[in-house]
Parts: structure tokens; sequence; C-alpha cells
């Protein structure tokens, strides 16, 4: 059968980086809280004209160049960003063009800190059903540009940066040894919309609006449903957490993290953890994690790895993939 396989990953984020002791100068808040509630430590914010274009370029040239292919390789882009750098175009087709990709098709996805695996999901779509062979797989985002940077509740928690994975078709064995993406998970629920949702847009205020949250009542929802999608990962294929090598989850939190793992049994060795250092950087934390432990001789071919995310919407999901 035809899997889906990771071929290659590139990443980038932006130089400057925010440090807690720095945010404890522009809020009301301590390096010791924002440490304690989440494990983050600082996170990087996008130069001054630098857009999520821009960090998504180098990200997928990073991953082409992984993959030893060019632009000419790939037939579709699909790009996760809930930070657009226009409204209309999509991102991706900006990034096609700066890629000189004149052919095949590039089109956003939108899922918020789900982004990269529902966007990761949907090229597997594409493989699977033969309508494309190579598919560049982009997160990208830069938060900084939707944040209250007055409101110490959410703007500790985000950063900037971009991952990009290229994935092809390969014709494998159709078994549970198989290479390439073995099952995957989307889910969303409308009624959570006003729980994480930015307060602007074209239609509702002709503005792009600040990011908003109920940070607890996200807190609340996201261990369940992390497990939700991860259950049904392991249920449609025979697998447990004691066949994983690598849990790759969303960085939103540690606390988050941390949880969820625990309560999926599966032990803190095997998961990979950036939140330290890139705070939460939405659809662009997980393409982000798996570059850096796959540059780092951490995350090897034929391992088998559990991407999870959730976020706005809800929407939450999981990939099962083995390298
Ligand atoms: O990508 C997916 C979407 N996002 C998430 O997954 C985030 C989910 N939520 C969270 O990670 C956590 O809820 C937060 C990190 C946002 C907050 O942690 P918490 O333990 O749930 O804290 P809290 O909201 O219950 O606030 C505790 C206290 C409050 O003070 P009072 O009411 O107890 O007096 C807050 O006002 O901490 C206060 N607080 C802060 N204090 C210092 C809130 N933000 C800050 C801050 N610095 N930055």
């Amino acid at each position: 059968m035809i899997r889906t396989i990771i071929v290659g990953s590139g990443s980038y984020l932006p130089s400057k980086i925010l440090t807690n002791q720095e945010l404890a100068a522009m809020v009301e808040t301590s390096d010791e809280w924002i440490v304690q509630r989440t494990g983050i430590k600082e996170r990087r914010i996008a130069a001054e004209g630098e857009l999520t274009s821009d960090l998504a370029t180098i990200a997928a040239e990073r991953a082409l160049a992984d993959a030893g292919y060019t632009a000419d390789d790939i037939d579709l882009i699909i790009l996760a960003t809930a930070t657009p750098d226009h409204t209309f175009p999509a991102t991706a087709v900006t990034v096609q063009d700066r890629l000189g990709m004149h052919h095949g098709a590039a089109f956003d996805m939108q899922a918020v800190c789900s982004g990269f695996v529902f966007a990761l999901a949907t090229a597997d779509c594409y493989v699977r059903t033969e309508q494309a062979r190579r598919v560049l797989v982009i997160g990208a985002e830069t938060f900084s540009r939707i944040l209250d940077w007055s409101d110490r509740t959410t703007c500790v928690l985000f950063g900037d940066g971009a991952g990009a994975v290229v994935v092809e078709a390969s014709e494998q064995p159709g078994e549970i040894s198989d290479r390439g993406i073995l099952t995957s998970h989307l889910r969303s629920d409308g009624r959570h919309k006003e729980k994480l949702y930015v307060d602007g847009g074209p239609s509702a205020t002709r503005t792009v609006g600040h990011l908003r949250m109920e940070g607890r009542e996200v807190f609340k929802h996201a261990v369940s449903m992390i497990a939700d999608v991860i259950e049904a990962a392991f249920e449609a294929t025979g697998t447990g957490p004691a066949d994983i090598d690598w849990f790759v989850p969303h960085q939103a939190n540690k606390r988050i993290i941390d949880a969820s793992a625990k309560k999926l049994g599966i032990p803190q060795d095997k998961v990979v953890i950036t939140v330290d250092r890139h705070g939460n950087t939405s659809a662009a934390s997980i393409p982000l994690a798996l570059d850096e432990a796959r540059r780092e001789g951490v995350i090897g071919d034929g391992q088998l790895v559990l991407l999870e995310a959730m976020g706005g919407g809800f929407t939450w999901g999981s990939v099962l993939v083995r390298m």
C-alpha cells in the first residue's frame, strides 16, 4: 500500500530572543511565575518586517535541502498558520513563489495550534489517493503580531517560528512496521470557540485583533482532548505507549505535556520538549520540535513517533508516524 513518509525536515527561528526577565519589565509578571506555570524561559520574536512567509520560506528551503529535493520536485504546499502575511492571498502562494515553484498548488490551513497536525493529515490524504506524490508541509507563525502586550495572561506564552517537512509516497507492505504515517485522527468542537480566539477579523471588525484566552478553561479541556486522539491512534494501530519511541506534543505548556504523558503512560524520557526555549509557536511548534530532534540525532529512521496538538476552536488531533 502507499504510505506517506517523511523524507526531510527544516526549521527556522527569528534571531531575537525575548526572556522572561525582559517580559517582567513590560507587564506584572516574573520569571518564577512563567517557569512554574508554563515551563517557558524564553521565546523568539520576528524582526520588524520579518513576515510569516519569510520564516516559512527558510524552514521550507531547509526541509527541501535535507530531503535532497528542490521545489521542482514538489506537487503541493500546505502551510498551516493562524498569522498569515495578509488576509489573502494564502501565505502558501507567497512561499511557493519565493521557492521559485510555479506549478502544482499551494494553500493555507487554519486550525490554529493544531494546524500542523491537520496539514500533515491532509497531505497524507493527497498522497495516499495519488493526487500528489510529494508535499511540503509547513507550520509557520508570527504570534507576536496578534498578542496584546499589556495582557500578562497571554503575552508571556507565545513565540514566533517555523518548521517544515517534506513527505512523499512510498510503497510499503501495509504493516505496523511500515515507514510513514500509520494513522491520523482530527477533531474539532466549535462550542469552545470563545475560549481561545482573536477578537478581530476582516468580516467581524475589519481589523486584525488580539489573541484572547480563558487559559484555565483551555487547560481544563486540553489533557482529555489530547488523550482522546492518542487513544484513537493506539486503537487504530494496535499499538500502545510502550511502542512509542518519541512523543512530540504541541508545545503550549510543560504542565499540559507532563499531565498528558502521565495520563497515557508515556515516560518523561520519551517526550521531546522545546517549550522552554520556543514558547508556544502554535502551528510551528511540532515541526520545530521534530526538526530539532532529528538534527540532534535524537529521532532516527525507523522510530515510531507520536505527534499531538490541541488549540483554538477547539481543534485537536494526532498523527502516528514511523520515521
Ligand atoms: O496552544 C493551545 C492553547 N493554549 C494553551 O494550551 C494554554 C492553556 N492554559 C495554560 O497553559 C494555563 O492556564 C496558563 C499558563 C495560561 C495559566 O496558568 P494557570 O495555572 O491556569 O493560572 P491561572 O490562569 O489560574 O492564574 C493564576 C493566577 C491568577 O491570579 P489570581 O486570580 O489567582 O489572583 C492570574 O491573574 O496567576 C495570575 N497570572 C499571572 N501572574 C503572573 C496570570 N498570568 C500571570 C502572569 N504572571 N503572566
